[in-house]
């Protein structure tokens, strides 16, 4: 069944809640990637361009305790968003009360009002976070409607998605949360084959479900990154001084024999003696010394990803090949960019996190069919699970 869409709402003079994910990287109080903001733009726009008075709000990091509030003020984003949608954001500095609530009631056709940090609610209990049912309920009695287009944060039933839901009487996707649901809900349930999937990425242990769904549900396995080196000792060869999680080799046996044949391990790597980005040695998996850090992939490897992901037409992508930061070790990553941008005809889906990162500071984020907008999120997706901030979402 297909979710409803802001679209399908009637919108003209209602009071649109929309939860959207501006959980945005900063440093020193300056945004370091708008993606999250400008990936909104397209649902906000739509309410205040048919007659909607948009109400907007979001988490930003994490509320523990006193200081964290001045920390994840939202301040600078509403700023931000105001410069990107070119029309004035009425920021309300508090998630409750008559400030907020006189905003909104005196809220215009096509104005938008963004009020202060969801999760400043957590100071107090984690209302926010535990999804406390009497803050669902009084952000809901600020508007009208409620439309979800927060996927970063869908894997969390909060009092700012779920609880909002449970108490209007319309809920929509917003046009973000209709792409993700599009393109990773489409490769989970009906993928279009061959369909591939590649892994990078330093740890095994962030990846377990994600890998156990994937050998139920994909053609091939390509396996990157640090966490390739679990893989390669698990079979019994020396890595070296590569990277390793001991303590997951079990593991990595176990996910080896569930695979078998679908599961594709790098056949050579780029390797140093120190972790510094000077140049490396390439060397066959099976040839590493005692002193050999494999740092990323090598070109033999990127050979074998090729012939692999030759007529692929689904292809999701989650996690680097290498340690791409460092010029050095960057060639895996950018090639697996290059092979994604080459598939013709196929859908290449980017999980959020470090590789939609790489994709983006590398150049390639036009090429790809999608790039997600959730680390987290997108990772428990794949691996089948129903996301709390889609299932409240009204069906068609
Ligand atoms: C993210 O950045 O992954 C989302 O915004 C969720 O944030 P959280 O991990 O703090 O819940």
């Amino acid at each position: 069944m297909a979710k409803k869409i802001v679209s399908d709402l009637n919108v003209k003079g209602k009071k649109v809640l929309i939860r959207v994910d501006f959980n945005v990287p900063m440093k020193d109080g300056v945004i370091t990637d708008d993606t999250r903001i400008r990936a909104a733009l397209p649902t906000i726009e739509y309410v205040i361009n048919h007659g909607g008075k948009a109400i907007v709000f979001s988490h930003l990091g994490r509320v523990k305790e006193e200081a964290d509030l001045a920390k994840n003020d939202l301040t600078v984003v509403a700023k931000r968003l105001e410069e990107l949608i070119k029309k004035p954001v009425h920021f309300v500095n508090a998630t409750k009360g008559k400030a907020l609530e006189d905003a909104a009631a005196n809220l215009g056709e096509g104005e938008i009002l963004m009020f202060q940090n969801t999760r400043y609610e957590d100071l107090d209990g984690k209302k926010e976070s535990k999804n406390d049912p009497e803050l669902g309920k009084y952000w809901a009695s600020l508007g009208d409607v409620f439309v979800n287009d927060a996927f970063g944060t869908a894997h969390r039933a909060a009092a700012s998605n779920v609880g909002i839901a449970a108490n209007v009487s319309e809920t929509a996707a917003g046009f973000l949360l209709e792409k993700e649901i599009r393109y990773i809900g489409g490769a989970v349930d009906e993928p279009v084959r061959p369909y591939i999937a590649i892994l990078g990425g330093a740890k095994v242990s962030d990846k377990i479900g994600v890998i156990e769904a994937l050998c139920e549900k994909a053609d091939k396995i390509l396996i990157g990154g640090a966490m390739m080196f679990t893989f390669l000792k698990a079979l019994g060869k020396n890595i070296g001084a590569s990277k390793c999680e001991e303590d997951k080799l079990d593991l990595a046996k176990e996910l080896l024999a569930k695979a078998g044949s679908k599961l594709v391990l790098p056949v050579d790597a780029v390797c140093a003696k120190e972790f510094a980005d000077v140049p490396g040695v390439v060397k066959s998996v099976d040839a590493l010394e005692a002193d050999d850090m494999g740092l990323d992939i090598g070109p033999k490897t990127l050979e074998l990803f090729a012939s692999v992901l030759a007529g692929a037409k689904t292809v999701v992508w989650n996690g680097p090949m290498g340690v791409f930061e460092m010029k050095n070790y960057a060639a895996g990553t950018i090639g697996v960019c290059e092979l994604l941008a080459n598939l013709k005809g196929a859908n290449t889906i980017i999980g959020g996190g470090d590789s939609a990162a790489a994709a983006e500071s590398l150049g390639y984020a036009d090429k790809m069919s999608h790039i997600s907008t959730g680390g987290g999120a997108s990772l428990e997706y794949l691996e089948g699970k129903v996301l709390p901030g889609i299932a409240c979402v009204d069906e068609l």
